[in-house]
């Protein structure tokens, strides 16, 4: 028997696409496409259209989410988005995505300071960690992830992540080199990943050795390669780029994360 179920969530990652002309539109047609049970769906478009985004989802149980928060809550940070900020428009936010950690030279310490940020404002965060490619070729990926794990998450106490919301702290497992490339990981290779992230949450002090943090593996997920996800017990759901800008492709993939969910379900019943 299964001691506890971890939730299956499906998270679309619109980054720098939609307008506030059309973003409304296409939340309201993913969300009429997956209505899946047992599937916590979450969409983050881009800040300037999270106000329509939510309009548009209004009495639906998609969450909003933002794709990054700044690490204070006000100040001189001119173009900065505070977690606070957010409130009323998004629940859930995206931090240390390899394009922030890329274009904006974001380190470990800082992403660690934006999901203290987060959560103390109460949004829902999926911290993402992932290697380069040329650390996976030369065999060093784990040590990679590791080290951003513990230079984010080590200064922090694990227990004002999560508290007592199931998903209120999670992690996707992005590998570089899969984003946005057409080149995803092998399903096997990434709940190997995964659990080494879990051993990593229990070295740093996170409870029941890591088992209650869901993970999430993102990078190339699409309809074609979702199911080799999800028949890995260690992972969660997906983090989906390009995929989640396409009505049919979420349709795919949260119709297989909900097969997923539905075996959970039954496994503790
Ligand atoms: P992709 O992006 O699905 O387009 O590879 C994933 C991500 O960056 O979260």
């Amino acid at each position: 028997m299964i001691r506890t179920m971890r939730p299956v969530i499906v998270a679309g990652n619109w980054k720098m696409h939609t307008t506030p002309a059309d973003a409304g539109d296409l939340a309201r047609t993913i969300e009429a496409r997956t209505r899946v049970d047992g599937v916590v769906r979450v969409l983050c478009p881009p800040y300037v259209c999270l106000a329509a985004v939510r309009d548009a989802l209004a009495g639906s149980d998609v969450a909003v989410g933002a794709q990054d928060v700044h690490h204070e809550a006000t100040g001189a940070y001119t173009g900065a988005i505070s977690a606070p900020m957010l409130a009323g428009l998004a629940t859930w936010t995206i931090v240390g995505h390899s394009e922030r950690r890329r274009d904006a030279c974001e380190t470990d310490e800082l992403i660690g300071r934006k999901v203290v940020a987060a959560r103390g404002a109460g949004l829902r965060t999926i911290l993402c960690v992932g290697e380069e490619l040329a650390d996976r070729e030369a065999g060093r990926a784990r040590e990679v992830v590791d080290r951003q794990l513990w230079g984010s998450l080590g200064p922090a106490d694990p227990a004002t992540f999560g508290g007592d919301d199931p998903i209120g702290f999670s992690i996707a497992y992005e590998p570089v080199w899969a984003i946005g490339t057409g080149r995803n990981a092998r399903g096997s290779d990434a709940a190997d990943m995964i659990g080494a992230i879990r051993a990593t949450l229990a070295a740093i002090g996170f409870g029941a050795g890591g088992e209650d943090v869901p993970v999430l593996y993102g990078g190339s997920v699409a309809s074609s390669n979702i199911d080799e996800f999800m028949a890995e017990p260690s992972i969660d759901g997906a983090l989906v780029g390009g995929a989640s800008l396409k009505p049919d492709e979420m349709a795919a993939i949260v119709a297989r994360a909900g097969l997923t969910a539905a075996a959970r379900a039954a496994a503790v019943a």
